[in-house]
């Protein structure tokens, strides 16, 4: 049925080439594949420990059949290591030492403890694991895995109350607890996916667990694929390698904190990136992208991207540009960067597979593309034809492709838009990807099949990327966008969520696909506004545009086939509105970019689930239709149609009603008004939110209700390497006085002569600058640089 809806919907729009081709290869593929079809995956008991001993940090356990190792990376963070199994190759690591741990080993009758200050683990006889925090509160209980004739099966059990987050990119609810199953395998959705597709391109096989008692972080280091549920007990069916797991409590900051230092924290992207991008495939002709360009000049709209699509290739072919399309591309290029726009360009990993072409015949020579185990080369069907697929587990194929950006690069392309590269193949049935048991793969040398290196073929063609721009490009610093990836890719790459569908539930749904990124160590994502296929009403795009001003990436783009869809395709008022939250993001900037700064510095996400400052609260625990911004913002876009307010659970403390100030007590739930032209933003009290005004930065105070507060500003360059400066500032509230002092380091200047102060939620009655008074006018102060103000604020009535 399936096949025959496919060859139907197919055959009139696809080539006849390519429609041989998703025809021919999945036939080859399954012919390929059929002989490790057959064995049969048999579980082995793992037996009873026998001997235990001590080693660094921790102890290793012998089985009558296994072994475990257990090392303390730090007090709160442990490595477990069961054997048999493929032992992984560390691409997701950041290669960061651990300095030993002391840890306590005692030895009982049938069970064994190690003890850190803050972690403790019961090893039983059985080989089941017991994590206690330091209270002795039970936070996960670990059956005995599983070893399989290929793989482990690993179970925990769960809590009645217990959420599960994570996983990557899901279009799933946030608290993943379903009934159904998780496939840890990069898949190409197809042109369209919507709530409940499962899996996506981006899989990580990482998770938080958050009940009574705490929040832990487990990340298997193993990228073969995988099937993880939730029901009853936590399960992680593995179909290869060894089972390697990280582990870790603590709030859900420290999680991500910890799991970052393990696996790279988000590199720090140049500041034009946090502006707006727009795009979409069918831009055909260099007339068409300064057509795009000029309308968001004339219209008055802020724009710092336009990425290109395969449109503007020659054949589809990765590394080639039409010349009769875009003629003079190198020029137009330098005339966009001089108005601050950027263009990106889209990449694919797919070599056409041509004897006239050079790309293909050099890869050939260097021998860097996939081979099946019978020594010929994969060749299969994507955009530009039969392609051979560079097999990125080999050092000198990524050295390879790191070259092939230079070209790019040299026409002024500053940025990487990384698609189809799970790697996604065009195929009328079956999994579109490389045969995964008779695709063989260097892997550093030690080899492999598809099964271990799919997941990371995208982290290591963005590995490659990052690699040359760095070289290329030193004076900058690289952006890449990557629809594939495994754990680790903040090291080099964004993300988008791919080919959402164009509905309100995809609107909904790209709230909790951000957010279970984030707590997976992805910081920077975001939804083609609009969703990629379809044609949004002017309700529907305002709605998300609205929301993906406040996401990390802030892109409209659609499929060949719908209307055109920039801010003034849907007319007034839609592209006033548009106008001022496109303002309004870039009057955000400073703020987003001391967010980049801070996920550099710790991998907390941007965007944050509203149980991120107070995971004891389990009122927060399901929250998915709203997120945090940083810390001092909370976003609560408005995902149903028609709707002119919505409700809210508002954590605990006070807010600031972004659009009036108005101060709303925390702690419960509100309903509050959304006109077309609003989507509720609150500002936590206590709040010292940096933004422009005329190109000048703008401190907004909002002040505590009682206590303390603050905020800072990261500047630097906005790109490269350089010196840096950071800006403190500290709120302390007494009654009717509130005191902000500023504290400086870092060697960059201070970017304005003056620094303007605007003051929220209250009226200031007398102002005292470093002890001397001055005036104030409608809250607002413009001074010279200072290190403490004292506000005298008008008594409530
Ligand atoms: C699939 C991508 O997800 C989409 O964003 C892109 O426009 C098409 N490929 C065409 O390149």
């Amino acid at each position: 049925m399936e096949f025959w809806k496919k060859l139907l919907l197919n055959f009139r729009p696809i080539k006849l080439r390519r429609f041989l081709g998703s025809l021919f290869y999945p036939m080859k593929r399954d012919l390929l594949e059929r002989r490790f079809l057959l064995s049969q995956q048999v579980f082995a008991e793992i037996g009873n420990i026998f001997k235990a001993e001590t080693i660094p940090g921790g102890a290793k356990f012998y089985f009558e059949k296994v072994e475990l190792e257990i090392c303390f990376l730090a007090a709160d963070f442990v490595r477990v290591n069961w054997q048999p199994g493929v032992e992984p190759i560390p691409y997701a690591m950041a290669g960061q030492d651990w300095p030993e741990i002391k840890v306590e080993f005692q030895s009982m009758r049938d069970r064994w403890i190690i003890t850190s200050p803050a972690l403790r683990v019961i090893v039983n006889i059985d080989g089941s694991l017991t994590w206690q925090n330091h209270q002795s509160e039970i936070i996960r209980e670990e059956l005995p895995p599983q070893l399989k004739t290929a793989g482990w099966l690993h179970q925990a059990k769960l809590r009645p109350e217990e959420r599960i987050y994570g996983l990557g990119e899901r279009a799933a609810p946030l608290n993943l607890r379903t009934p159904q199953s998780y496939l840890m395998w990069n898949y190409d959705a197809g042109g369209k996916y919507g709530i409940g597709t499962d899996p996506l391109y981006l899989c990580i096989p990482l998770y938080m667990g958050l009940h009574e008692s705490g929040s832990y972080l487990i990340f298997y280091e193993n990228s073969y694929k995988a099937t993880f549920s939730f029901n009853g007990f936590a399960a992680a069916d593995f179909e290869g390698g060894a089972l390697r797991y990280y582990f870790s409590i603590g709030s859900p900051a420290q999680l991500l904190d910890r799991y970052t230092q393990l696996t790279g924290r988000p590199a720090l992207p140049p500041r034009w990136v946090l502006g707006y991008h727009q795009s979409r495939w069918g831009y055909e002709t260099e007339q068409a992208v300064r057509e795009v360009a000029e309308g968001f000049k004339t219209h008055n709209l802020p724009l710092s991207a336009i990425h290109l699509d395969i449109d503007c290739q020659e054949g589809f072919r990765a590394f080639t540009i039409d010349p009769d399309r875009f003629p003079k591309l190198t020029d137009f290029n330098q005339e966009l960067v001089e108005r601050g726009v950027h263009l990106i360009a889209i990449v694919n990993p797919g070599v056409k597979a041509d004897r006239r072409s050079e790309l293909f015949e050099e890869g050939r020579s260097q021998e860097v593309f996939c081979k099946s185990t019978n020594g010929k080369l994969i060749i299969a069907p994507v955009w530009p034809g039969l392609c051979a697929f560079p097999d990125f587990t080999n050092p000198q194929a990524r050295h390879w492709w790191s070259r092939q950006y230079e070209y790019l690069l040299d026409l002024g392309f500053t940025g990487f838009w990384h698609d189809m590269n799970e790697p996604g193949i065009f195929v009328l049935w079956g999994d579109p990807s490389l045969p995964p048991h008779s695709t063989r793969h260097f892997l550093e040398g030690r080899g492999g099949n598809h099964l271990e290196a799919h997941n990371v073929y995208g982290l290591l063609q963005a590995e490659a990327a990052y690699e040359a721009l760095k070289e290329y490009k030193p004076e900058h610093r690289p952006f890449i966008v990557s629809r594939a990836g495994w754990a680790g890719l903040q090291r080099y790459a964004w993300t988008w969520t791919g080919d959402i569908e164009t509905s309100w539930s995809g609107l909904r749904v790209t709230i909790t696909t951000v957010l279970n990124l984030g707590l997976s160590g992805i910081p920077y994502s975001g939804a083609d506004i609009g969703g990629f296929k379809g044609d949004p009403s002017a309700e529907l795009y305002l709605r998300w545009f609205q929301m993906s001003c406040f996401l990390p990436f802030f892109r409209t783009h659609s499929a060949n086939n719908v209307k055109p869809r920039t801010p003034w395709s849907f007319g007034e008022p839609t592209l006033s509105i548009a106008r001022e939250f496109l303002w309004l993001r870039d009057r955000l900037i400073p703020y987003l970019y001391t967010l980049t700064w801070e996920t550099n510095q710790t991998g907390h996400p941007l965007v944050r689930p509203l149980f991120w400052a107070d995971s004891n609260n389990p009122q927060l625990w399901d929250v998915e239709d709203a997120f945090y911004l940083g810390d001092a913002l909370l976003v609560a876009p408005i995902v149903e149609e028609g709707a002119t307010s919505r409700s809210i659970i508002l954590p605990q403390g006070h807010w600031y009603h972004f659009w009036d100030n108005a101060l709303l007590a925390g702690g419960n739930q509100i309903d509050i008004a959304a006109p077309i032209e609003q989507i509720p933003v609150f500002i936590k009290a206590g709040s010292v939110l940096p933004m422009t005004e005329n190109q000048q930065l703008v401190l907004h105070i909002y002040p505590p209700v009682t206590g303390v507060g603050g905020g800072r500003v990261y500047s630097d360059a906005g790109d490269g390497y350089g010196a840096w400066r950071l800006d403190e500032f500290y709120l302390q509230r007494h009654d009717n006085s509130l005191q902000l002092t500023w504290r400086k380091q870092g060697n960059y200047p201070f970017p304005d002569q003056k620094v303007q102060l605007y003051f929220h939620g209250l009226n200031v009655q007398k102002v005292w600058v470093d002890t001397q008074e001055v005036p104030c006018q409608n809250n607002h102060l413009e001074l010279e640089q200072f290190h403490q103000i004292s506000y005298q604020l008008l008594a409530e009535d």
